[in-house]
């Protein structure tokens, strides 16, 4: 009974074969997504406006992904979690990264690392990877940049369609296992999917990635307010959840529950 690893994901390309990937927060959703077959579940710092209430991902901390990582990491068998670095954890330098690359391993037990970056983190991800942790670089629109970047669409245009070939295969080199491309033309992905050989996981970057990756409270229906358009909805847990709350007030408040198959005597 063992986990995907980051040998069954590279087999994968080889066989032409598409995944999908879903972000998870805690052990019981985890555990449904793991029973359902997702194999490869990633913490995303996207805990931070997804589980946590923060507006943006940048003040998420180590201590939160680590605790949320344990929690995901406990809730499943067979898929393969990757903990997200948040945003001060890696961008020091390469040592700084490792000890909390090490920290989400040892003390939540993931089996791979993702950090934002291509070029920039260069550094980072050779030196993580050579200490043994498998690594997901996370390029195009990276959000613990938001302040700098905002929320657009990256590689549009010549020169910016070549500066994410670069740190995709400056990301390959420094030894990543997989590339995340956020937001960015599907003519890029596709470029970006075809030069490399080691899988892209799209999210907003079309059908012609190796796998794709969504936030699992969109994929759900469980957000509230605007969904990006790049998401889609397979299910509406906000409605659900809304009429279930709802149900229950109604039935204390008029007396239908407890009723007597719910009462001891
Ligand atoms: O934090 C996150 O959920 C992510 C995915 C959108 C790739 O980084
Ligand atoms: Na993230």
């Amino acid at each position: 009974n063992r986990r995907i690893s980051v040998h069954d994901i590279a087999r994968a390309k080889e066989r032409g074969e598409k995944w999908a990937m879903l972000t998870a927060y805690d052990a019981m959703t985890a555990s449904v997504f793991d029973e359902a077959g997702i194999p490869v579940m990633l913490v995303g710092d996207s805990a931070g406006n997804c589980h946590l209430g923060y507006e943006t991902t940048v003040p998420v901390t180590m201590d939160e992904m680590t605790f949320l990582s344990a929690a995901v990491v406990r809730g499943t068998r067979r898929a393969l979690i990757v903990g997200d670095l948040p945003f001060g954890s890696y961008q020091e330098g390469p040592v700084q990264a490792l000890r909390n690359a090490t920290r989400l391993v040892k003390e939540a037990g993931v089996g791979a690392v993702k950090l934002e970056g291509g070029e920039r983190s260069l550094a980072q991800t050779e030196l993580i990877v050579e200490s043994g942790i498998p690594v997901v670089s996370h390029l195009g629109l990276t959000p613990q940049s938001v302040n700098t970047m905002g929320y657009r669409v990256q590689g549009r245009g010549d020169e910016a369609a070549h500066r994410l070939l670069r740190d995709a295969k400056a990301a390959q080199d420094a030894g990543a296992f997989a590339v995340v491309l956020e937001l960015v033309p599907a003519e890029v992905a596709a470029e970006v999917t075809r030069s490399l050989h080691i899988p892209t996981i799209g999210i907003g970057a079309g059908p012609h990635t190796d796998a794709q990756v969504l936030v699992w409270t969109d994929m759900a229906g469980l957000t509230g307010g605007k969904v990006p358009r790049f998401s889609k909805s397979y299910a509406n847990l906000r409605q659900s959840l809304t009429d279930a709350a709802k149900a229950f007030a109604e039935d204390v408040a008029g007396g239908a529950f407890p009723a007597e198959e719910h009462t001891f005597h």
